[in-house]
């Protein structure tokens, strides 16, 4: 009885999981979400432990699907000068590393910010941030610079979680934004 159960709670739960994840990769318009879109998934999170203890040790583990797999590849044959700080790792650790973000790469993944990045960089573009793509400054130009550069309480672009209040989900949802130091984001 135990048993049943059991194995009735995990397919149940692996049901669930598959009707989500079909959910979030079916779904791929862009604008316009209603209510019932909101909780949809943006890129799939960052589900790898050891990444999200190295790469998140000094700000936001970036989710692989907002980069194509050629940054990541750049980004990490350049760890000894990353943004003008030392985050060098040794040769087996960023193979491992690397393996996870071009398996899980904007590129190669179906969700629908991911897919949007791609689109938005030219076969050439290689950028070294999220930040400079134009997908992402797309989505950012209504924002005015006392809300980020000259807000203490952000500072960076580069600091997604800190106004995506689910960004650890990889939710992105403008509805979910909360700039720290104001009251509302409105459109
Ligand atoms: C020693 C601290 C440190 C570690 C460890 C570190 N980073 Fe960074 N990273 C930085 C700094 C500093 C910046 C620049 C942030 C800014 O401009 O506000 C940055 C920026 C980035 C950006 C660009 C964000 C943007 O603006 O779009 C990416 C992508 C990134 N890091 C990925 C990684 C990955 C992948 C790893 C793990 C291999 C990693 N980082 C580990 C310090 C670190
Ligand atoms: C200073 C606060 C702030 C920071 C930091 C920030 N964002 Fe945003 N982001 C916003 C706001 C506000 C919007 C909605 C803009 C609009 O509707 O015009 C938005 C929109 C977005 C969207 C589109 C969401 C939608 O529903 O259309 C994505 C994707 C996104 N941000 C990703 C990121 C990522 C990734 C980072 C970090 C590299 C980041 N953002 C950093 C405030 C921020």
């Amino acid at each position: 009885m135990k048993t049943a159960t059991w194995i009735l709670v995990n397919v149940l739960g692996i049901a669930l999981g598959l009707g989500l994840a079909s959910g979030v990769v079916l779904s791929d318009d862009d604008e316009g979400e209603g209510g019932w879109r909101q909780s949809r998934l943006d890129v799939a999170p960052a589900d790898n432990a050891f990444y999200t203890e190295e790469c998140g040790a000094c700000h936001f583990p970036y989710q692989p699907g907002l980069l194509p797999a050629r940054s990541w590849q750049r980004l990490m044959g350049g760890l000894d000068d990353h943004f003008g700080e030392n985050a060098e790792l040794d040769g087996a650790d960023a193979r491992q590393l690397m393996d996870y973000l071009s398996t899980n790469a904007a590129d190669r993944s179906s969700f629908k910010r991911s897919r949007g990045i791609s689109r938005s960089l030219q076969q050439g573009d290689t950028p070294l941030r999220i930040t400079a793509t134009r997908y992402f400054k797309r989505k950012h130009h209504e924002l005015s610079s006392h809300m980020v550069k000259g807000n203490p309480k952000v500072r960076s672009f580069s600091n997604c979680n800190l106004c995506h209040t689910q960004a650890s989900r990889g939710s992105y949802n403008e509805h979910q934004v909360k700039i720290p130091g104001f009251r509302y984001w409105d459109d």
